[in-house]
């Protein structure tokens, strides 16, 4: 049987520290999909379809990857994709709070669904798609934390932005 594993998120946007999840997370299944949510608790600044475009340029070479989106609950989304797993990256003691209420929930609603974490490599475990905007929306250089098209997407609509506010 194929082993299946969700890596879901808002990718708002994504990192290098989502990346070395996938690329480590890749290895040891058959199949992962990265899953971009289509209405996460959080207001996001790119909306679902620039995430999705993101995602599926940056990972198009990636073997084993696939890029997909979903709405509604993540169990159901599992169930459809026939997945057994959902994969998670866990930067430091301040993550694990909020991984492991959502983890117990999935299990929850579906018991036969393993959550399986990662720790994120240390060179990114400072990292956040929050911060990293904030540093693009002050002028600073990402180069080091996301991929060159995030960035470029970042700066594009931050000018956009600008450009509306000075109208
Ligand atoms: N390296 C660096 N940073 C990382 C990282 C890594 N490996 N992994 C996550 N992050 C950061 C992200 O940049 C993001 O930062 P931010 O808080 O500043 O935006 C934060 O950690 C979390 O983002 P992400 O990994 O994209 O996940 P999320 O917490 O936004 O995603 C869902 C949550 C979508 C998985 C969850 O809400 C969900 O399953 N929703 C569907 C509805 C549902 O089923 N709800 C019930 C769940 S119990």
């Amino acid at each position: 049987m194929e082993r299946i594993a969700i890596y879901p998120g808002s990718f708002d946007p994504l990192t290098y520290g989502h990346l070395n999840i996938i690329e480590r997370g890749r290895l040891l299944f058959d199949k992962l999909i990265v899953a971009v949510a289509h209405n996460t608790a959080k207001k996001t600044f790119f909306d679902f379809e620039e995430r999705l475009q993101i995602l599926r340029e940056v990972l198009k070479d990636i073997d084993k990857v696939e890029v997909d989106g979903f709405e509604g609950l993540l169990v159901e989304y599992a169930e459809k994709k026939k997945a057994s797993v959902i994969l998670r990256g866990i930067r430091t003691v301040s993550d694990f709070e909020y991984e492991f209420q959502m983890a117990l929930a999935n299990k929850m609603l579906n018991p036969s669904l393993e959550t399986v974490f990662m720790m994120t490599d240390a060179r990114y475990s400072y990292l956040s798609s929050t911060l990293i905007k904030e540093i693009v929306r002050f002028g600073g250089s990402v180069s080091s934390m996301v991929p060159p098209l995030v960035e470029e997407k970042l700066k594009e609509k931050f000018r956009k932005i600008l450009q509306e506010d000075n109208r």
